[in-house]
């Protein structure tokens, strides 16, 4: 079979590099990859952006690609799957109207009480005024949401009345998140450990994956600013078998029969962002219409099934034939980031150091990187991403921090308190 997978992310450097091992799979390409993908065996990069929806169908047509795997929720929101599907190509992810459960979170908060599932209270605003008289009326801190996709920056807590009438002000009439954050969601905080629970959907079929959970602030002890993730673990300890039930019964199964009879058939990578609270009951956070990253390079580590042929049941509503197999040892992924990251930060910075042996028990990942002859260098915010497995927590962490001092560039930055503890 010959395997497409988008995006070039270090999420799409775990999937390529799982799906190469596929025996399925002749051949696997990138659309466009990174320096990672570009170097691993059986993978080939194809230089077309993961937005440029027209030349990946038209590629996909032309090598007569068997099943495309897309990896960032861009190219689904603007509609990837019905455009391949349109024409007959295999692809494992949702449509567009689908995808509105990432898209907006209103749609998706409406979605939420229609079905009964548990997730914070909130009201809905494009206007100030209201938005500033609710806020008057809610507990501290306070959620603001832009309705729109910001690229995981618009969600702010905030802890003054000031401060958040504040950023109501610059997200509705200023242009704090651009069209995104001109309608706003208010929500009341949380509190309790977040868990990344990912399901994989035929339409009727649900398959779970492994629990796993990611490292969202980029300071340690969980401080700072939000980013797409400083690292990740498989399995969440947390969710245990009673959780593991409650999420499956009270919020899977609800969101996928719910988008059927709704006549909006879910099919894809289901992502919820879930919040287990001290009684030990889950409430979601948000959806994505797609894996997680850095979930995904801790899970196909963990991953002893085949991708390739999961994804491909997915594609022809056969999941409910399928098992999933998962090495029971425990995984960890650290991040390492250029400085400056979630905001700015500096590209083109040469890296020293990445081994040139590769492991029986860890992978090196690449996010931000490409190759300038034969030097690795910089291009991106998150840079590169190491995943181990083991069955001592603390060895794992141990192992991925020597890997991370062995690596180097002007400006690395990386959290230093990933792991199990
Ligand atoms: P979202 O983009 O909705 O996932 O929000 C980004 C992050 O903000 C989440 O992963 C949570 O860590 C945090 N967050 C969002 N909504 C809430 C909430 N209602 N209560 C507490 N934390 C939240
Ligand atoms: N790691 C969080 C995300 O992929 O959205």
């Amino acid at each position: 079979m010959k395997i497409l997978i988008i995006g070039n992310g270090g999420r799409e450097h775990a999937l390529a590099w799982k799906a190469a091992q596929s025996p399925l799979a002749d051949i696997v390409f990138v659309a466009p990859g990174n320096a990672g993908t570009f170097l691993e065996p059986g993978v080939q990069n194809v230089d077309i952006s993961s937005t440029d929806i027209n030349s990946l169908v038209n590629f996909a047509l032309k090598e007569k690609i068997d099943l495309t795997i897309i990896g960032p929720e861009k190219p689904i929101i603007m509609g990837i799957v019905d455009k391949f599907r349109d024409v007959g190509l295999n692809i494992f992810g949702p449509t567009k109207s689908a995808s509105q459960i990432e898209s907006s979170k209103f749609f998706c908060k409406k979605f939420l009480s229609r079905h009964n599932i548990s997730s914070a209270n909130y009201k809905y605003f494009t206007e100030i005024k209201p938005a500033i008289s609710y806020i008057n009326t809610i507990p501290l801190p306070i959620v603001i949401k832009a309705d729109g996709i910001t690229g995981g920056k618009g969600v702010i807590i905030s802890t003054n009345i000031k401060e958040a009438e504040n950023i109501v002000k610059n997200m509705i009439q200023g242009n704090l998140f651009g069209d995104a954050g001109k309608r706003i969601i208010i929500e009341e905080f949380l509190y309790g450990e977040e868990v990344s629970f990912i399901v994989m959907v035929d339409g009727k079929n649900i398959l779970p994956l492994a629990t796993s959970q990611d490292y969202k602030r980029i300071g340690n002890n969980d401080t700072g600013l939000n980013t797409g993730g400083m690292g990740s673990r498989s399995p969440a300890l947390l969710v245990t078998a009673k959780i593991y039930q409650n999420i499956m019964d009270l919020i899977i199964y609800p969101t996928i029969f719910g988008m059927l009879l709704e006549d909006n058939m879910y099919t894809g990578f289901l992502y919820a962002g879930i919040i287990i609270n001290e009684l030990g009951q889950p409430q979601v956070i948000e959806f994505n219409c797609r894996l997680g990253d850095p979930e995904t390079q801790s899970l196909m580590i963990r991953l002893k099934s085949d991708i390739v042929d999961l994804c491909f049941a997915g594609c022809n509503k056969t999941l409910s034939k399928k098992f999933i197999n998962w090495d029971n040892r425990y995984a960890l992924s650290l991040v390492l980031t250029s400085k400056g990251y979630p905001s700015y930060y500096i590209n083109d910075e040469k890296i020293y150091g990445l081994p040139k042996k590769s492991f029986s028990h860890s992978k090196i990942f690449h996010a931000g990187t490409s190759l300038n002859g034969n030097q690795f260098i910089t291009n991106g915010g998150r840079v590169l991403c190491i995943t181990t497995i083991d069955r001592n927590t603390k060895m794992l962490q141990k192992r991925a921090y020597k890997i991370a001092k062995s690596i180097y560039w002007k400006n690395i930055y990386y959290r230093n308190d990933i792991g199990y503890c």
